[in-house]
């Protein structure tokens, strides 16, 4: 088989540089060569935003938005950076192939899942994070377009988005088709969303009550909706897991995440449905580390999430 690397190493969705590294930390660090060598899949790598000088048009947005003081940050270049990488998830991956997106901060799952809902209309996505991201351009506090993907794909508060937003097409992704594991912290305009529209989530407190077996289960069958061969999309911010345990390089850490096991297993089971179509791994961001062991456990987290979720097992 194939995995289709997308690389989106997009910052624009939150505050701090670095995390627009993240691809090239996990290739430097093997990436490639352990999906062919180990895993024997074919790689070929796509790279949707390497005509766009974004750190340019980044300093262009900010300098625009200091007198503005908008609401949500750098929108048009989120959703400009967002709608290149739609396309090539879109045109440029087959049914069959697989669509591994590196990022970035997570805005960039608007157009790696928008593109891999295009293909597979009635996937299933397990959203893994300590934070919900499903903040609308209303309830947003911190303006960071990384905390408000879900929305987007939700289409919620569609009326009051900016107008370059509207490449994202209508009815795409239902909020049945969508389960969290691992929030921790989740804003209250967050809370009332998840609430008011019956979103399956498992906390942290989850985890600990019934097993993250237990949990992975219950995720698998509530977004497969009864099909037992429904495609299925990890969409992975690496701050789901303990900063303890491994992942100190992100830049909305929350103490008492998933440990290493944890968030290794979710991605080695969801493999074994031989369902799992589409992965994207953010917000790993290897200029926030203190030193270079720091970086490594991070970046390589990373590298693991990705392996297992390809079929890498212990035995
Ligand atoms: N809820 C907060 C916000 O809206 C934090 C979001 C963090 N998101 C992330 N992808 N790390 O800004
Ligand atoms: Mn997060
Ligand atoms: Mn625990
Ligand atoms: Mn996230």
């Amino acid at each position: 088989r194939t995995c289709k690397i997308v690389l989106a190493p997009f910052n624009g969705g939150q505050p701090h540089g670095g995390v627009d590294l993240g691809p090239e930390y996990m290739l430097k660090h093997g990436l490639k060569q352990q999906i062919e060598e180990a895993l024997q899949w074919k790689t070929e790598i796509v790279d949707p935003l390497k005509d766009l000088d974004l750190e340019k048009l980044k300093a262009e947005a900010d300098l625009k938005e200091k007198e503005l003081k908008p609401k949500i940050k750098r929108a048009d270049l989120v959703s400009l950076a967002n709608e290149k990488i739609y396309h090539a998830c879109k045109d440029e991956i087959k049914k069959g192939e697989f669509q591994l997106t590196l990022g970035g901060d997570h805005s960039i799952a608007i157009g790696s899942i928008a593109g891999l809902l295009s293909r597979y209309p009635d996937a299933g996505i397990v959203w893994i994070d300590a934070h919900a991201d499903i903040n609308t351009v209303n309830t947003t506090e911190s303006g960071n377009l990384h905390g408000c993907p879900v929305s987007f794909l939700a289409n919620m508060d569609r009326h009051d988005w900016p107008e370059s937003f509207k490449w994202i097409p209508e009815k795409l992704l239902r909020t049945n088709k969508i389960a969290y594991i691992g929030l921790r912290d989740v804003d209250e305009g967050e809370k009332k969303i998840l609430r008011d529209n019956n979103i399956k989530a498992f906390s942290m407190y989850h985890v600990d009550r019934y097993g993250i077996n237990s949990v992975v289960e219950q995720a698998l069958e509530h977004v497969s909706q009864g099909d037992k061969d429904c495609p299925i999309m990890i969409s992975y911010d690496v701050d789901a897991i303990d900063p303890e345990a491994s992942v100190k390089c992100t830049g909305t850490k929350v103490d008492y995440g998933l440990n290493n096991r944890e968030a290794l297993f979710l991605c080695e089971r969801i493999c074994e449905t031989g369902n799992v179509v589409a992965l994207d791994v953010v917000e790993v961001n290897p200029s926030l580390g203190a030193d270079e062991n720091e970086i490594l456990k991070t970046v390589a987290m990373g590298c693991s999430i990705v392996r297992c979720t390809l079929g890498e097992t212990l035995l």
